[in-house]
Parts: C-alpha cells; sequence; structure tokens
C-alpha cells in the first residue's frame, strides 16, 4: 500500500506528479492555512506532512500526529515547525535551501534599487496622468553605486547579495557571530564588521539572518538610532527580525531615509503607520517567488519527503539526530 501524504497547499504540477507516484495524496487547496484541529484531523493516519511556511506545524500538531515521519517544509526557513518536538518524536523535518539563494538575492537587490530610487513613486506618477514632464528636481532618489553596503547575516544568500554588489563598485561589510575565512572573505569581497560600525558607516543595511530568539528584534529603536539619516533598510529574511512598530516611528521621524520590505512581524498582517508612509517600499513576501524557483522548492520538498517515505535519507535533513534515533 502507498504512504498516505496531506500536501496542506497544493503544489505546482511538476511536484504533485512527482508526489502522486509514491503516495497516496490528500490535498488542501484553500488559500487559507489549515486551522490547527483540521490539520490534527487530517494527519490522522498520514505518514508525510508537505507544508509552507505559511503552516503552523507547532507541538500539539507533532504530537498528535501519531503516524508522522516527516514535515517537509516548502521554504529554506522553517521558523513555523518546532524542530525539538519533531526530533524528540523521531520525525524528520526538511527544507529548502540553495534553490532559491539567486532568485532571493535578485529580489533584495530589486528592493534596494527599488526604493534608492522611488521606482514605486515613480510609478505612481507616470499613471496618474499628473506628470508634466522632465523636472529636474523630480523624484530624487539615492545613488547606489559607491556606496556601502552592510549585510547581517552572510550566510548563502548573503553572499550572493554581496557578489551583485560588485558591479555597483560598493564596499561591502558584514556581520555574523563567526566571520568567514579571509579567503571566503576575499572571494566575496566583503569585510567583517562589529555590529556597531556596521549600522553606522552603511548606506544600504541588509537583514538577512534566519529567525531564531536572538535575532529578534535584531534592529530595533537603538539601531535606527545608530544609522545614518540616509541609510535604508532591506527585509527579505523574517519579519520579527526587524522591529516593526520601531522601524515605522524611525520611517516617521526620518531617522533613516526608507525601508523596504518583504517580510512582516504578523503576516499578513502590516504595521498600520508603514502603509501611509511614503518611504517604505512593501511587497508581500514574493522574494524567491519565479515561477523556475517555486517550482524547484516544491519538487525539492517532496523528494525529501519520498525519501523518508522509502526509508532513506533525505537531501535536506534539519534534525538528523532522527536518524541516530533509529540507528541506536
Ligand atoms: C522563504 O521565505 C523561505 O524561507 O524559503
Amino acid at each position: 500500500m502507498k504512504p498516505r501524504v496531506l500536501v496542506a497547499r497544493e503544489l505546482p504540477e511538476a511536484a504533485m506528479d512527482l508526489l502522486a507516484q509514491h503516495a497516496e495524496l490528500d490535498t488542501h487547496r484553500g488559500e487559507i492555512p489549515l486551522p490547527k484541529q483540521e490539520l490534527l484531523k487530517r494527519l490522522r493516519n498520514k505518514q508525510a506532512l508537505v507544508c509552507q511556511l505559511t503552516q503552523t506545524v507547532d507541538k500539539e500538531v507533532l504530537t498528535g500526529a501519531e503516524t508522522l515521519r516527516v514535515v517537509a517544509n516548502v521554504a529554506a526557513g522553517y521558523d513555523n515547525v518546532d524542530v525539538a518536538t519533531a526530533t524528540a518524536r523521531g520525525i524528520a523535518v526538511t527544507n529548502t535551501p540553495g534553490v532559491l539563494d539567486d532568485t532571493t538575492a535578485d529580489f533584495i537587490w530589486t528592493l534596494l534599487l527599488g526604493v534608492a530610487r522611488r521606482l514605486v513613486e515613480a510609478d505612481r506618477l507616470a499613471r496618474s496622468g499628473k506628470w508634466r514632464g522632465w523636472d529636474l528636481m523630480q523624484l530624487l532618489g539615492a545613488d547606489v553605486h559607491g556606496k556601502t553596503l552592510g549585510i547581517f547575516g552572510l550566510g548563502r544568500i548573503g553572499q550572493r547579495v554581496a557578489e551583485r554588489a560588485r558591479g555597483f563598485a560598493m564596499r561591502v561589510l558584514y556581520h555574523n557571530r563567526k566571520p568567514l575565512e579571509k579567503e571566503e572573505e576575499k572571494r566575496f569581497g566583503v569585510e567583517w564588521a562589529e555590529k556597531d560600525k556596521l549600522l553606522t558607516d552603511s548606506d544600504f543595511i541588509v537583514v538577512q539572518t534566519p529567525l531564531t530568539p536572538a535575532t529578534k528584534h535584531l534592529i530595533s529603536t537603538d539601531e535606527f538610532q545608530r544609522m545614518k539619516k540616509s541609510a535604508y533598510l532591506i527585509n527579505a529574511a523574517r519579519g520579527p527580525v526587524v522591529d516593526e512598530a520601531a522601524l515605522a516611528d524611525a520611517l516617521e521621524a526620518g531617522e533613516i531615509a526608507g525601508a523596504a520590505l518583504d517580510v512582516y512581524e504578523e503576516e499578513p498582517k502590516i504595521h498600520p503607520k508603514l502603509l501611509s508612509l511614503p518611504n517604505v517600499l512593501l511587497a508581500p513576501h514574493i522574494a524567491s517567488a519565479s515561477v523556475e524557483t517555486r517550482t524547484r522548492m516544491a519538487v525539492m520538498a517532496v523528494e525529501n519527503a519520498v525519501a523518508v517515505l522509502k526509508g532513506e535519507n533525505p537531501p535536506n535533513l534539519i534534525n538528523p539526530e532522527v536518524l541516530d534515533r533509529k540507528k541506536g
């Protein structure tokens, strides 16, 4: 008998087809994540859950899902899954790293350039019927080339962002808890900086850390006060890494020049003040949203789930301790 899988949100056809070759599928086709009780109900007698980052998979879900062997998250981040509980229950958790790095870095640059050059405001003016023609002083933005870019979290995506800065002749600072090897710094053209120096010296600050208790509100009131008044903040990592209320206040008070966001503290809610400020560019969590990449992510999540169902090691296992448990 084929194993049974709950697909908590429909995936691109290529991924659904692949999964259907190996398992019997129960697919939730709605746009809203399954409420917890419904999720628990549909997980009964299922061996795998393939889900997206909007689906919270907490302790109650993992404890209640007695037959579950794997949670395959269709995302690089996995802060929506209680990995500790999954591990304790011997449930594998997998993610989709790597395939989205370049696409996400491209979008971080889209946000950076878009906010610096006021692209959304420009588009609105061009469509409004109020444009009176070329004007020396109209919609003046900030130059990007030759400036200093600061990256919090120089992991795989951060490195791709840094590489792209070469074309803009930028100085690139980064802050990781552990600096990279000198060789690597050379390869990516980056210099390690203390948090404070990165804040005070950068013209553009990109936050690209995972969300952990240590990175929650990494950027808040104090940090905005240290930044240049002409600086821009870009966040396409996870919303809670930036204190959204403090950001709205800093933008309103002119403590920084602007911000571009793809992620929010309580998605899909956005702080109401941000919605009315002109100096912030807002995107609805689409940094990895290219046809190619989202398809690859979904197929990868399915490959991870299928590997576990076949008793093989999945390529992107977050909690390898579950394998040790099986061996022991
Ligand atoms: C998207 O935000 C991801 O973590 O893949």
